[in-house]
């Protein structure tokens, strides 16, 4: 825990010492409730307003106001293989997976990813229609090539499960600096109690964050990828279409001209996803107070770091923030029972901290689903996690129960 690395390990460099700080303090009390003094159940909603989930950051200028506005209704819109659908794709519309309860959330679509790994270097298999295989094609492709969906990859090492996320609240996750996640990867390093978490890194070294593997960097990046891979449909960063197997599309199957998306609206889903606020946790009692603390000491908060602090923002609503989104952002080794796909640097074991920030909206957990309850999910971790789970199964039923229910909360 980081209680006990405060104490043993070397002093970080200067430059990230401030941040350190405030992490640390963060840790112990930025997760209390925003009201002053104790509030009784109801009272901090009342003391303090938070947005409604699906809502924009507060403090937002009309401008950006008017953008969120617009990049929603890109987020929302069903596209046809007119305006640029397919041949290969997943669903229609952004908002046909990321819909529940509110439009940017998470839904019932699970996928399938493929990528192979060998000798320790990962194949994104992206030049042969990986990593993302698409359960659906458009009746041109179908009528061309008498398929339903992409073939899998006989080239793939590691096949792979995927739930839709939520996506509130990830500006901000975003607008957190990177020396303050590298920061953390020390800092848990230098814990000896088995956490050591690393960052991922894109193919030209810049930090992941964004996807289960943090395979990107930036939201941007991931938009432009979410479109082509989910939709496909291309824009002036993503401008060639999936194939099947690397082979070129049957003649006439997409008549629209590449790029069929500009970037201003890649630029204007982008900025709706930026803006949207994080899920205010449920008011609290004690119960859940009790199991808050409890989280805590037993260690699940060596990797569900529960608040972060955003950098410098020229968008005052991203402007040093707290989130509390219960993640470092980091890379861990999980465990053989949980390990499917590499991607980037993470192996298949490695999975990035899930953000616990809105997970009263899941009703099934894990990468793929697998749990249907937070304690089997909670079970269900092994690897670096393992001292972890042990000490959350070693809790009495009472314990154990009010830290599900803090959990549940959030
Ligand atoms: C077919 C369902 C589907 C559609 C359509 C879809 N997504 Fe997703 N989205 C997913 C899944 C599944 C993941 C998890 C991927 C992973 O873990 O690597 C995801 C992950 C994300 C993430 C990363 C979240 C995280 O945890 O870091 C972002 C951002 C995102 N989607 C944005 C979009 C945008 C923008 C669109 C529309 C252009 C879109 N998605 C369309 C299913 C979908
Ligand atoms: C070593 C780092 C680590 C520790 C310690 C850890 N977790 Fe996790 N946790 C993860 C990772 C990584 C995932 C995503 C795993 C996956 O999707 O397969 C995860 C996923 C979860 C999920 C499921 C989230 C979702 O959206 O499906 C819950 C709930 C959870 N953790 C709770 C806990 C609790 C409670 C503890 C303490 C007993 C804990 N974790 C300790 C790394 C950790």
């Amino acid at each position: 825990m980081h209680e006990h690395s405060r104490a043993r390990s070397p002093l970080p460099p200067p430059r990230v010492r401030p941040l350190v700080a405030v992490l640390l303090t963060c840790l112990a009390a930025c997760d209390a409730p925003p009201s002053t003094g104790p509030a009784p159940r109801g009272d901090a909603a009342l003391s303090s307003p938070a947005p409604e989930p699906g809502a924009p950051l507060p403090g937002l200028t009309l401008e950006q106001r008017a953008l969120f506005e617009r990049g929603r209704g890109i987020f929302q819109t069903e596209f046809t293989p007119e305006t640029g659908l397919g041949p290969l794709f997943n669903n229609n519309a952004c908002s046909q997976c990321h819909e529940d309860p509110v439009v940017g959330a998470i839904g019932e679509e699970v996928e399938t990813h493929q990528t192979a790994f060998h000798g320790g270097v990962c194949n994104d298999l992206s030049g042969i229609g990986g990593p993302v295989i698409q359960d659906s094609v458009t009746p041109a492709l179908h009528a061309a090539l008498g398929i339903d969906r992409e073939p899998l990859l006989p080239e793939a090492t590691g096949t792979a499960h995927r739930t839709t996320p939520s996506l509130l609240g990830f500006g901000l996750l975003e607008a957190v600096p990177e020396g303050e996640i590298l920061a953390l990867a020390r800092l848990n390093n230098n814990a000896g109690d088995g956490i050591s978490g690393r960052p991922n890194r894109t193919a030209d070294g810049r930090l992941g964050r964004f996807g289960r593997k943090a395979q990107f960097a930036t939201l941007g990046e991931f938009t432009a990828g979410a479109f082509l891979n989910e939709m496909g449909i291309t824009s002036p960063t993503e401008p060639k279409e999936q194939t099947i197997h690397g082979a070129p599309l049957p003649a006439g199957v997409d008549p629209t001209p590449d790029p069929e998306l500009t970037q201003d609206a890649v630029d204007a889903t982008t900025a709706f996803m930026r803006l949207l606020a994080p899920p205010a946790p449920l008011p609290r009692t004690v119960v859940e107070e009790r199991g808050r603390v409890t989280f805590v000491l037993i260690g699940c908060a060596g990797c569900h770091v529960p608040a972060l602090v955003t950098g410098f923002n020229r968008v005052p609503a991203l402007n040093l923030k707290i989130v509390r989104a219960y993640t470092d952002l980091l890379l861990h080794d999980m465990g053989p029972g949980l390990a499917d796909i590499c991607l980037g640097q993470a192996r298949p074991a490695e999975y990035r901290t899930e953000p616990l920030m809105g997970l009263r909206f899941k009703t099934v957990f894990l990468h793929d689903g697998r749990a249907p309850t937070i304690a089997v999910a909670i079970r269900l971790h092994a690897g670096e996690a393992t001292r972890a789970r042990n000490r959350f199964l070693a809790l009495s039923w009472l314990e154990r129960s009010a830290l599900v229910r803090f959990l549940q909360g959030l």
